[in-house]
């Protein structure tokens, strides 16, 4: 007897569900009895042909399985042989049975040592993002430099990358809790996105100063706008996550506690993510050419133009550091050297923003030094 469709119900996923390993059902559920036999007990262990209901990856491991109360298990079954279209299996009892793939994992050891290079990399990541906060909150920059949204860059940043570590470390038991599981993937849908925006709203503010170069002086804009900035960056966020919840309900808490990649729903991510880089990519071409073309015309306030020119390659700099590691993230499932890149650059987009806006830049590095000074003549020995 065979169920049609009933692969759907008794899924895979309830062979051996301790392993995070993939498995894929590879044929329908079947059902073999004896009518009119008393006695329940083979003599020989029954012999059946399977065919495949999609095709075999090879390298990957096939279980004949039967279903037990509430899962599938091997137990007295086995495959006989296997060719690419139909698997002969063999069993010692009469059930319901099923063809399962089950892809081969990677070494328990790689997976331990992906994940001591993960957690370090994000502990050194966060270091410097907070160090790069701090400076960002507390040094005295020129007037005209507007930090809000650097700040708040740092802030969703070290937020996102410290849930995503927490959550990655305790998945196991986050796991357990779905309801939990879906509040922490929205949270960090939520960060992450934030990066993104901020990268994007301080792109917007140095296209709008590159353009005002010569007319306003942009010292009063910046304090002007703070609070509405915080608003703006923010709630464009907000927005775009409760619109993602209404539109797939069921679209957070994969079973990595991320974005399920079902339905396409990662694309309320990858989406907007895209839809950045390219304004970003636009904004500071048409700043690079903007100005190119003053520095030509004009003689006068050169200086300021060439800070503003630094400012924005330092800026297009943090852009390719942000935006790369997404982009990365595409390639991540076909190679292992592409994964630990991924690991590496994502992880240090806080540690870039300091060199870039911090160590490169000589008032701060002059206030640096003066903060060590202050710190030993405190402390003498
Ligand atoms: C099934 O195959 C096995 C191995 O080839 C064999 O020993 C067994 O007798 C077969 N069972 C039947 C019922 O033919």
């Amino acid at each position: 007897m065979s169920y049609i469709t009933m692969e759907n119900l008794l899924k895979a996923e309830f062979f051996n569900p301790s392993t995070a390993v993939k498995k894929t059902m590879m044929s329908t559920v079947i059902s073999a009895i004896l009518l009119n036999a008393t006695n329940t007990q083979l003599t020989k262990p029954v012999n059946f042909t399977i065919k495949h209901i999609r095709e075999f990856v090879s390298g990957n491991s096939l279980f004949c399985v039967y279903w037990k109360n509430t899962e599938w298990i091997v137990d007295g079954c086995s495959v006989l042989e296997t060719n690419s279209n139909y698997t002969v299996c063999s069993c010692v009892h009469l059930s319901t049975f099923a063809l399962i793939m089950q892809t081969s994992s990677s070494p328990p050891e790689d997976d331990q040592r992906m994940n001591l290079l993960n957690v370090v990399a994000v502990i050194v990541g966060l270091v410097f993002t907070s160090l790069a906060l701090l400076t960002f909150a507390f040094c005295r920059w020129k007037p005209g430099v507007n930090n809000v949204p650097r700040i708040n860059l740092c802030i969703s940043l070290l937020s996102a990358h410290l849930l995503f570590l927490l959550t990655q470390q305790f998945l196991k038991h986050i796991k357990t809790h779905q309801v939990l599981c879906g509040v922490l993937s929205g949270f960090l849908h939520f960060l992450f996105l934030s990066c993104f925006v901020w990268m994007f709203i301080e792109a917007v503010l140095l296209y709008i100063c590159v353009k005002n170069l010569l007319q306003i002086s942009f010292g009063q804009r910046a304090v002007l706008s703070s609070r509405f900035l915080i608003v703006i960056g923010y709630g464009i966020v907000l927005v775009i996550v409760c619109i993602s919840v209404g539109l797939v309900p069921g679209g957070y808490g994969s079973d990595k506690c991320w974005l399920k990649e079902e339905k396409g729903f990662i694309w309320s991510f990858l989406g907007p993510v895209c839809f950045i880089l390219a304004l970003n990519t636009i904004l500071f071409i048409s700043m690079i050419i903007t100005l190119n073309s003053t520095l030509t015309k004009l003689n006068a306030e050169v200086s300021r133009i060439k800070q503003t020119r630094i400012l924005v390659f330092k800026t297009l700099a943090q852009f390719v550091v942000l935006g790369c590691p997404w982009i990365l993230s595409f390639f991540t499932k076909h190679s292992k050297m592409m994964e630990i890149l991924f690991v590496i650059l994502n992880s240090q987009q806080g540690t870039f923003i300091f060199l870039i806006h911090c160590v490169l830049n000589n008032e701060i590095r002059r206030q640096y030094v003066k903060w060590m000074r202050a710190l030993f003549q405190n402390h003498p020995k």
